[in-house]
């Protein structure tokens, strides 16, 4: 058995291929960022292509890093960003219209329609989820609706739809060559096509979409061999073998694999899985119900979510839309140098409010500024933003679980934000702690890969390679901590309150 395992981690701003050892450490990695389509306000699009292109890239730098050929990889992982939709022709290969984003707000008047007299949560105690723009279902609408021909190439089973693990998993499998046409249940489950028990497509959901089922992929597990990698590609003859949507690949490479147990990714937003066994728990308090992981044959594990459109992209967009900083590193740096956000708040409602809020219409807010304000105020406020709606959704979890998480377990780019993550411990009240492998999302689609091979025997491998790193512990005296989160939710009040 060869001694590596490979995961393609294809995320909002790039994709990444890491491979990892047995003990999970990372061996080598490659990265690629792909263009951003923004052409109108709320629109927010990828080029498949370009996305297809760069996968290979990165697979070819991580092999070629660590001096490996396929020969010393057992499987591939594939994580990949949610919800983000493509649909392509089956015939050519080519999409008929760019990947349609998760932070995308185009389809509102197609939530509208959907909601009618029903309400957004018409479909929810079937798939977990209320209508809403950030989910595939709609996004796949909109293209039959407006992409001319369209509907009648989808209607004659010309067209395939897919999340990108499926977009990247058909190319990696031979394309038009008979590439598999398949995603794996926590993929399915971020659609509002999958009904969360039978964990299968429901065609009345479909029929109230208009989205023929011949467009759907095979609904499969988190862990099982799909296919193996076609003849050109660099790791021919590999097999496929573990899908993960990003947020549940965080989870699983946290090792947080039982009921009770969660993590927080800081990415382009930040996301707060909990674990709830193989119990569908369906929330009172804004979460979402979402599949955590399938292993083969064994039962789904459920977790409930907490979805924060924004984190790191806010500082991409202090960056590069306002240009008030020249790198993402600075924002810490600039952070840092004052005592506090000198009265401050942004709220970053780009996409309207996801959890706990679900407010399609908030708009992004930035209040409390005097003449005093400058932009370490702003950098300070940015990163307070991403604490603070953590905390929000942390409320969240806790009263729907009904007692209160004692720490939370952390992950991604952001974690290296020092600052962030004080400020995160004091604003919770709880012990924040960062694993040795910050790159969980990647490492649990390897393992999920792994799994299915036999190159890890079961899940307590995985969970002895868990090891921490770092605790931040709380140090905000608890009035403080009060007063700052009554001054945040009046800010909030206030991205809410915005009709232009
Ligand atoms: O649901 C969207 C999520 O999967 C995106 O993750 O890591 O690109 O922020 P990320």
């Amino acid at each position: 058995m060869p001694d590596h395992v490979i995961a393609i981690d294809h995320g909002t701003t790039s994709s990444r291929a890491i491979i990892f050892d047995r003990s999970g450490r990372i061996v080598s990695s490659g990265q690629k960022e792909h263009k951003q389509i923004m052409p109108q306000a709320g629109w927010v699009e990828h080029d498949p292509m370009e996305v297809w292109r760069n996968v290979q890239e990165v697979i070819g730098l991580a092999l070629s890093r660590a001096h490996l050929t396929r020969h010393d990889i057992a499987s591939v992982g594939i994580t990949n960003q949610r919800e983000t939709t493509v649909v392509w022709d089956r015939t050519t290969g080519r999409p008929v219209y760019n990947a349609i984003v998760w932070q995308d707000t185009r389809t509102q008047d197609i939530v509208d329609r959907l909601a009618g007299t029903h309400g957004v949560d018409r479909f929810k105690p079937i798939v977990g989820l209320p209508l809403g723009t950030y989910f595939s279902g709609t996004k796949v609408t909109w293209i039959l609706e407006n992409v001319e021909g369209a509907r009648a190439r989808a209607d004659a089973g010309d067209l395939l739809f897919g999340t990108t693990d499926t977009w990247i998993l058909w190319n990696l499998t031979g394309g038009v060559h008979g590439g598999v046409h398949a995603t794996d249940v926590t993929n399915a489950s971020r659609t509002l096509f999958m009904d969360l028990e039978t964990l299968e497509w429901r065609d009345d959901i479909l029929a109230a979409f208009g989205v023929p089922r011949s467009m759907l992929p095979e609904i499969r597990s988190s862990s099982e061999v799909y296919g193996i990698a076609e003849t050109h590609s660099l790791l021919r003859e590999t097999p496929i073998a573990g899908i993960l949507g990003d947020q549940q690949a965080a989870t699983f490479g946290q090792a947080a694999f039982e009921k009770g147990e969660s993590k927080n990714t800081y990415g382009t937003g930040c996301f707060v899985i909990f674990n709830t066994g193989e119990e569908i728990v369906h929330s009172s308090n804004g979460l979402l119900t979402t599949v955590g992981y399938k292993l083969g044959d064994a039962p789904a594990h459920y977790a409930l979510e907490g979805s924060i459109a924004v984190a790191g992209s806010l500082i991409q967009w202090l960056r590069d839309q306002l240009g008030i900083i020249g790198s993402a590193a600075e924002v810490e740096k600039l952070a840092a140098e004052v005592e506090d956000n000198g009265g401050v708040h942004i709220v970053p409602a780009f996409s309207g409010l996801f959890a706990p809020y679900w407010r399609a219409d908030a708009r992004g807010a930035i209040v409390g500024l005097t003449r005093y304000s400058n932009r370490n105020h702003f950098a300070r406020a940015a990163l307070e933003s991403v604490a603070f709606q953590t905390r929000d959704v942390l409320d969240a979890v806790n009263t729907d679980a009904g007692f209160a998480l004692s720490e939370l377990r952390v992950d991604g780019g952001m974690v290296a934000n020092d600052t962030l993550m004080q400020f995160q411990a004091d604003i919770l009240g709880v012990p924040v702690v960062r694993p040795v492998i910050a790159e969980t999302t990647a490492l649990g689609a390897a393992y999920a890969a792994g799994l299915a091979v036999g190159f890890w025997s079961g899940l307590d491998d995985l969970t002895a390679n868990w090891e921490e790193q770092h605790r931040w512990t709380p140090t905000m005296d608890e009035a403080e901590r009060a007063r700052r989160i009554r001054v945040w939710h009046k800010a909030v009040e206030k991205s809410m309150d915005w009709v232009d």
